[in-house]
């Protein structure tokens, strides 16, 4: 099986915050941001592994700035860290007020998923090439806080 780079795995995905996103005074629901979460690190995961994947576990997020409703709301997802069968995700979540340009941090978001084979049993995926010093130390991090929600898991 082929080594993959964290660039093979990155994913953009991005979108206008419209009404239906919102509540009645437009600002952002925070299930239509951990949805689209779930979206971006579905993508980075398939595209590491070229497999069905399922969501394992989530960190909790921190929502650091209001979103609103026509702001563009771009998630970057990628895959830092993999153990056997399973991929660790980091999604970055920014906005911009489109008509001012300006741009801001909202959050970001730690998923552990799964790649599955034809009989939905966990799969061995791809080892990761960690290039950059920032991706060795987003594996470092990452790896972390995943054993810190599978310590959880087993209390
Ligand atoms: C995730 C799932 C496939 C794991 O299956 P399992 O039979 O427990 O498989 P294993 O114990 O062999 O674990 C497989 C891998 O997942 C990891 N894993 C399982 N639960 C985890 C958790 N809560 N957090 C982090 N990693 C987890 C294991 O460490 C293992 O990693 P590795 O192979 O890289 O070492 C299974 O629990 C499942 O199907 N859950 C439902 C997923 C789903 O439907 N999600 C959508 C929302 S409902």
């Amino acid at each position: 099986m082929r080594e993959k780079t964290v660039a093979e795995s990155a994913a953009v995905l991005s979108e206008v915050m419209m009404p239906v996103h919102a509540n009645h005074y437009g600002s952002v629901h925070g299930g239509t941001i951990l949805k689209l979460v779930d979206e971006a690190a579905f993508v980075a995961a398939t595209k590491h592994a070229r497999m069905n994947v399922v969501v394992a576990s989530m960190d909790h997020i921190d929502f650091k700035h209001p979103v609103n409703v026509g702001d563009l709301l771009t998630l970057r997802a990628a895959v830092f860290n993999v153990g056997v069968t399973s991929m660790d995700i980091e999604v970055e979540i920014g906005a911009e007020k489109i008509k001012e340009g300006k741009s801001f941090a909202v959050g970001s978001a730690y998923l552990t998923m799964v790649a599955l084979d034809e009989k939905g049993k966990p799969a061995k995926v791809p080892r990761l090439i960690l290039k950059t010093p920032q991706e060795k130390r987003k594996n470092i991090e990452i790896k972390q806080r995943r054993q810190e929600r599978i310590e959880h898991l087993c209390r």
